[in-house]
């Protein structure tokens, strides 16, 4: 098979794939082979993001992943366009401000946990019903995050969403295995997108930045590229005995105890 085979024929759903991680991921995916749809609220950059990489490839279809109907809807417009489903990559999320626990707004914490959990259940839901009734040994990837793993470094409402998200990602791989579907998940590290750039008032370089301050792994720059390549693992024949794995793409920030001094510095 060669380098750019990996997903030769397969078709792929990529929720918020108008920008950062996911946009990246739909290019990789259509480099190995794949046909994507992009699935997403932002309209225009969809547009963009699908007509930029070739519409012989791929199609944006408008959904928000809080609406059910919309992702029901999604994964028929996939089914329809390129008559089946073999990867759902389950990426939409937003982040937040950081505010105290004591000044927690639970609107806000409750629209956070529609996309960041929500989202995703009714994603691997409506993917894995197509799968198990096609009897597709299909993959299903679920962007959650570092914070999953470690807390502190975000607001109460995002660690709380990919924490819970990891959770969903373990009970659904439980489910589905009987069925040969895969669930996992990616946890990056900080990378600058869209998403940390306005939660962070900060441009790509000034992110980046605070990501190779705090990193563990000197020398190199966390980009979508490194998360897309990820999922391009997760989604291939590659890692067809990989389920339940939380793929953490951190450098090895979340194992190592940082208080104490490295015996290099
Ligand atoms: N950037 C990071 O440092 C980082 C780190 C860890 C995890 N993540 C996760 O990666 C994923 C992608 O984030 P990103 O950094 O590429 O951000 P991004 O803002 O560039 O992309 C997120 C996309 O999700 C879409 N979206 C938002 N709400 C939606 C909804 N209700 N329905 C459908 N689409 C929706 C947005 O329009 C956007 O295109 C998110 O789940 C995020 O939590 C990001």
């Amino acid at each position: 098979m060669s380098k750019l085979s990996r997903l030769e024929g397969k078709v792929a759903i990529v929720t918020g794939a108008a920008s950062g991680i996911g946009a990246e991921t739909v290019k990789t995916f259509v480099e190995n082979g794949a046909f994507v749809v992009i699935a997403d609220i932002n309209d225009e950059l969809g547009h963009q993001v699908a007509t930029s990489i070739g519409l012989d490839k791929v199609s944006y279809h408008h959904c928000d992943v809080r609406d059910e109907k919309q992702v029901e809807a999604t994964v028929a417009f996939a089914l329809e366009k390129y008559g089946t489903l073999d990867i759902m990559f389950s990426n939409a999320g937003i982040g937040g401000a950081i505010h105290s626990i004591l000044e927690l707004n639970l609107n806000e914490f409750d629209n956070m946990l529609a996309i960041n959990i929500r989202g995703s259940a009714a994603s691997i839901k409506h993917a894995a019903r197509v799968m198990v009734e096609r009897k597709i040994r299909g993959s299903i990837i679920c962007t959650a995050s570092v914070v999953a793993t470690i807390a502190g470094s975000t607001g109460h409402d995002y660690t709380t969403s990919k924490s819970g998200l990891l959770g969903l990602v373990r009970s659904a791989c439980g489910e589905l295995g009987a069925y040969g579907i895969r669930v996992n998940s990616i946890s990056p590290y900080v990378v600058g997108t869209p998403l940390t750039c306005s939660e962070l008032n900060m441009e790509v370089s000034e992110v980046e930045a605070i990501g190779i301050g705090s990193s563990n792994l000197k020398g190199i720059t966390l980009k979508t590229t490194h998360i897309a390549e990820a999922a391009l693992f997760l989604a291939s024949d590659e890692s067809a005995y990989i389920s339940g794995h939380n793929l953490v793409v951190d450098g090895g920030f979340s194992v190592i105890n940082s208080c104490v001094p490295s015996i290099t510095k």
